[in-house]
C-alpha cells in the first residue's frame, strides 16, 4: 500500500495503487491530471515517470494550483488553473497527446472539511460551493432565486432525492438562506424518519453538482480526453456517484466497443473500487469507482490487440 509515502494531510488520494495498477508509468512518458487537487497522484506519478517538464496538471481550483506550485515535486510542471474542459480543448489545440491521463472526479477534502467553502453539511459556511472561486453563480444563487419547480427538479436529477418537492418547498418557505447549516436543518426537518446518510446530502450533491457544472464538463471532456492520449497511452478515471460513473461507463463503450474501430482497449470490465483496508484509513473512498482503458495503436488499417505497448 501507498498510503504513508504518498499522504497528504490536506487530501488523502484514493485507489493510488490501482491508479499505479493501470497506468503503470513508465520513466520519460509523459502525464495530464486533469484534476490534479493537492498532488497525491500526481507526486507517485512524477516519481515514476521522472518527467517534469513533459507534465500537465490542471485543477479549476485556485487553493489547489497554489499548493501545487509550492510543492517541489509538482511545482515545475506545467500547471493551468482552469476547467478540465478548456485544458483539453486547448492542448488539443496545440497538438498534445499524452502517454498517461488520470482524472480524479469531484470535490477534495478541503472542499469538504473547510467550512468557509461551502460544501459542508458538517461544518457551518456560506452556501458557495464554487470549485473555482472566480466564477459567478454559487450555491446561494440557486437556493434563493430558482422557483420551486427548478430546485425540485435540480435537486431529483442531480441529487436522486426521492423528497425532492418537500425539500424544494421548505427551501422556498424559508428563503432567504444564507448559510449551509441553515440549508442542513431545512433539508433535515423535509425528511421524515430515519437516513443512512445525514438527510441533507443528496440536496447538497445536486446543488454541487448545478454549480459547478460537473456533468455538463465531464461529458463534453470525455471525448476529447480520449483523443488526447498517444497510442498505447493509458487513461484512468475515478468517479464518486453514479450519475458520473454512467457517463464515464457510456462514453468508453462509445470508443472501445465497435470491435475493428475500436479506439480504446478497456484495462476494466467493471470498475474498480476500494479494498476493505483502504476505507479503514479513506472513508473518501468508499464510493469510489475506477474504470481505465488503453488507447489502441492503430498499424495501417488494422490494429493492435488492447494491452500495454
Ligand atoms: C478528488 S480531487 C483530486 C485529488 C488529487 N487526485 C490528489 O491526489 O490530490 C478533485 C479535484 O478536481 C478538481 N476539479 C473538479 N472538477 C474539475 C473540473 N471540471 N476541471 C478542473 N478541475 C476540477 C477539484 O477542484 C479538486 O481539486
Amino acid at each position: 500500500m501507498h498510503q504513508n509515502k504518498h499522504q497528504n494531510k490536506q487530501h488523502v488520494p484514493v485507489l493510488m495503487d490501482e491508479v499505479l495498477q493501470y497506468l503503470d508509468p513508465q520513466a520519460g512518458e509523459s502525464y495530464l491530471d486533469l484534476t490534479a487537487g493537492y498532488g497525491g497522484h500526481a507526486s507517485a506519478i512524477l516519481a515514476r515517470t521522472g518527467s517534469l517538464t513533459q507534465a500537465v496538471l490542471v485543477d479549476r481550483d485556485q487553493n489547489a494550483i497554489r499548493v501545487l506550485q509550492e510543492r517541489t515535486d509538482t511545482g515545475k510542471a506545467e500547471l493551468r488553473q482552469q476547467d478540465f474542459l478548456s485544458a483539453a480543448t486547448e492542448l488539443l489545440a496545440v497538438g498534445r497527446q499524452f502517454d498517461l491521463i488520470l482524472a480524479d472526479l469531484g470535490v477534495s477534502s478541503p472542499h469538504l472539511n473547510e467550512g468557509s467553502r461551502g460544501f459542508s453539511i458538517a461544518t457551518n459556511g456560506p452556501l458557495d460551493m464554487r470549485m473555482d472561486q472566480s466564477q459567478e453563480l454559487t450555491a446561494a444563487t440557486i437556493v434563493n432565486s430558482y422557483s420551486q419547480a427548478d430546485l425540485a427538479a435540480l435537486i431529483k436529477q442531480y441529487g436522486e432525492e426521492p423528497k425532492a418537492k418537500r425539500i424544494a418547498t421548505a427551501i422556498v418557505q424559508a428563503r432567504p438562506l444564507e448559510t449551509t447549516g441553515e440549508l442542513a436543518a431545512i433539508a433535515a426537518k423535509a425528511w421524515p424518519g430515519r437516513s443512512r446518510v445525514h438527510p441533507a446530502t443528496r440536496t447538497f450533491q445536486a446543488l454541487r453538482i448545478a454549480v459547478n457544472d460537473e456533468l455538463g464538463l465531464l461529458q463534453q471532456a470525455l471525448p476529447l480526453w480520449f483523443e488526447l492520449l498517444a497510442p498505447a497511452g493509458r487513461i484512468a478515471i475515478i468517479s464518486f456517484h453514479s450519475l458520473e460513473d454512467r457517463l464515464v461507463k457510456q462514453a468508453l463503450k462509445e470508443v472501445a466497443s465497435e470491435g475493428y474501430d475500436a479506439e480504446l482497449g478497456l484495462l476494466t470490465k467493471r470498475p474498480v473500487t476500494a479494498p476493505g483496508q483502504e476505507l479503514v484509513f479513506n472513508p473518501r473512498a468508499r464510493s469510489a469507482k475506477l474504470r481505465a482503458a488503453v488507447k489502441i495503436k492503430k498499424k495501417g488499417n488494422s490494429h493492435a490487440n488492447p494491452g500495454k505497448k
